[in-house]
């Protein structure tokens, strides 16, 4: 038994290096043709050129998630080009960002406005696609686990991821008479594994994909921190993701063999999130996960020899 994905038509919002292409990655892989979009040109041409060398079959079509005009004009593109939508990943987001105290609202509205209109637009506008040409298909939104559950320091982020998951939910019930289903998946910070992408941070000396934050120098003296992450350490089997174990589960959640599951939110996290909140895991003793299936046959050195 074998998925696939062969015929489908999948577009991939904001598939920039890390997790972004490894989906668009993983549909290619898998059978698909993908178009990737992102706000950046080079960003999109690089996953085409990701997808390309590993075999697949692939086109860049730029542009900003949450206007309008160009939703109408990238989705027109994938729609000449290949005549048909069967999947879409809301992935793009803006990232990061500030707590409570001391977000601005210049930059909790842009936030919340590529995540609410960015995933709006897109899926309104590619399930009218998938219905005018009776097309069963599948929409699945990137949310994370600031969708669940509440960490200092992100407000705008955990107030969009958070109420992606009801869009989800609402959207499921939308699209249900369709055929259509609507799900998330909500990622861990995983470790990035796009050799391209690594062979860059080699150069930098980079290791971690968000290095630690400087606080201000003009904080109030009243001002107290809200805490520590440790987004390694909590993991009870051990091991992070990368964006290929989350592009294994999305291109399933993708194919008909997923044919009635809508509305339902997925992670690829060792345990994590199930885990009891005050129970610490012995993660640095555990076994490990099985070996990753890998989906990208270029290696971080081949990225660095082709500079
Ligand atoms: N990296 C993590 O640890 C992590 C954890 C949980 C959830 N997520 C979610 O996974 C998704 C991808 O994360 P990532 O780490 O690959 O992020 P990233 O910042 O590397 O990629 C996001 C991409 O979206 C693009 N983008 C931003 N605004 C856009 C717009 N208006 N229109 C089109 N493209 C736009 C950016 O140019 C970028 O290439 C996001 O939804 C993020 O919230 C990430």
């Amino acid at each position: 038994m074998e998925i696939s994905l062969a015929g489908k038509v999948a577009l991939v919002t904001g598939a920039g290096p890390n997790i972004g292409s490894g989906i668009a990655l993983a549909l290619a892989r898998y059978g698909a043709r993908v178009a990737c979009n992102d706000i950046s040109p080079d960003a999109a041409k690089a996953c085409v050129r990701r997808i390309e060398r590993n075999g697949g079959e692939a086109m860049a079509v730029t542009g900003d998630v949450s206007n309008q005009d160009d939703v109408m004009r990238y989705l027109g593109e994938v729609l000449a080009a290949w005549g048909r939508i069967d999947i879409l990943i809301n992935n793009a987001a803006v990232l990061g960002g500030k707590g409570l105290l001391e977000e601005d609202i210049g930059y909790f509205n842009r936030a919340v406005t590529v995540a609410a209109a960015g995933n709006f637009l897109n899926s309104k506008h590619a399930a009218i696609a998938m219905i005018e040409r009776g097309i069963k298909g599948s929409i699945v939104s990137i949310l994370s686990s600031n969708a669940w559950q509440g960490a200092g320091g992100v407000i705008a982020y955990a107030f969009h991821k958070g109420g992606l998951a009801n869009f989800v939910r609402a959207a499921a019930m939308d699209l249900a008479p369709y055929g259509i289903r609507v799900n998330s998946f909500s990622p861990t910070a995983p470790t990035p594994d796009n050799p391209e992408l690594l062979a860059e941070w080699r150069k930098t000396g980079r290791t971690e994909l968000r290095g630690p934050r400087q606080p201000p120098p003009d904080r109030p003296e009243w001002w107290r921190p809200a805490g520590q992450f440790d987004v390694r350490g909590m993991i009870p089997m051990g091991a992070p993701s990368t964006p290929t174990d989350i592009g294994h589960c999305v291109a399933w959640m993708c194919s008909d063999y997923a044919r009635l599951i809508t509305g339902c939110d997925f992670v690829v996290d060792g345990g994590a999130r199930a885990k009891y909140w005050g129970y610490l895991p012995a993660a640095a003793d555990a076994a490990g996960p099985a070996p990753l299936i890998p989906l990208d046959v270029t290696t971080m050195e081949e990225m660095e020899a082709s500079d």
